[in-house]
């Protein structure tokens, strides 16, 4: 059996990187993290990095903006995946220790959300998007051999608060829906992601590939989501539909970071950014289809936590 590819995770001590760095040693990658030395003393941070030195995972000090640590990070390993998040544009530093260092099999830059080619969101969060859409032209242009993860939405981010404003859980007497409600959207668990994404590094499908996560039974409209929530709850909501021009309007009103995360809400509920196009071989690939023995988390089974 072909030995497994040494990963070097820049970034691993984020939101999503934990994920990513956890599955990544559990699959028995070796599995390198690169960290920054500051984030040794953060309290909470430095529980994650505790995290990784028990599942064996090597920790290498290191700066998105120090060339010569990330050129030696690079050179250890054999796959690169970047899970920053601000610093998107500043990922050119690590395409060029990439190529300075001669021997990365694969890149997959920090995606994790829409297809960043194929969206509709408003600002102030198209222009961030299209940052990510730029950068994977810098990508091809590189000649590095990359694979781009499209994640859909993190499943901790939406469904603890079913996508509702000011509130710690799912709501049980009215829940407000944007649009009509019937947009399919596409919700995957941080576990899952990490799933997916590990075993793509490795995979000659997903070369040069956008990866789209749409496990089917995450497929959902907010209508569906509501209504399993129902069920689950033995109780019908009170339901409050917000319309397209009220939302756009609420965007244009609110101040960072709401309008931003309002603009995401738009494209997914009422754009329909996670499913309204085909993913056509020519460049993409679906996850659950290309690894069925991941056995992912659903909706259904998720949302059964905060019953
Ligand atoms: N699909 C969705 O629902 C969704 C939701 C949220 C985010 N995302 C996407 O997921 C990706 C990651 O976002 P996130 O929220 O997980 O990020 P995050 O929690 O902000 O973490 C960013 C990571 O980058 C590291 N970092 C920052 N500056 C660095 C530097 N100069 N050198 C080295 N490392 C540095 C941070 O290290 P420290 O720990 O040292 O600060 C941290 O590990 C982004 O592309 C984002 O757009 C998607």
């Amino acid at each position: 059996m072909a030995e497994k590819s040494k990963i070097l995770i820049i970034g691993g001590t984020g939101y999503i990187g934990k994920f990513l760095v956890a599955e990544s040693a559990r699959a028995g990658h070796p599995t390198f993290a690169l960290v920054r030395e500051s984030t040794l003393s953060h309290p909470e941070k430095s529980k994650i990095i505790e995290s990784f030195k028990s599942s064996g995972v090597t920790l290498l000090y290191g700066d998105l903006y120090d060339h010569e640590s990330l050129v030696k990070a690079i050179k250890q390993v054999d796959v690169v995946i970047s899970a920053v998040s601000q610093q998107v544009p500043d990922q050119v530093n690590i395409l060029a220790a990439i190529k300075e260092a001669g021997n990365i099999k694969r890149f997959l830059p920090s995606e994790f959300g829409f297809d960043v080619d194929r969206h509709h969101a408003v600002e102030p969060a198209g222009s961030v998007l299209d940052i990510k859409s730029k950068f994977r032209r810098t990508v091809e242009a590189s000649g590095v051999p990359y694979t781009f993860v499209t994640s859909n939405a993190f499943a901790g981010y939406f469904l603890p608060t079913l996508g509702q404003q000011n509130v710690t859980a799912p709501p049980r007497d009215k829940v407000v829906i944007l649009g009509d409600g019937n947009v399919k959207a596409i919700y995957v668990t941080e576990e899952d992601i990490g799933a997916y994404t590990i075993k793509a590094v490795d995979d000659p499908r997903t070369f040069n590939k956008i990866l789209y996560l749409r496990p089917s039974a995450n497929i959902l409209t907010f209508n569906e989501l509501v209504s399993l929530w129902e069920k689950k709850i033995g109780n019908t909501l009170e339901k409050i539909y917000v319309p397209e021009d009220q939302i756009l309007k609420n965007i244009q009103d609110a101040p960072f970071p709401w309008n931003f995360l309002a603009a995401i809400a738009h494209s997914i509920h009422v754009k329909g950014d996670c499913t309204n196009f085909e993913i056509d071989p020519s460049f993409g690939v679906e996850a659950s289809g290309l690894y069925p023995d991941v056995k992912y988390t659903t909706i259904d089974h998720y949302l059964n936590q905060f019953v």
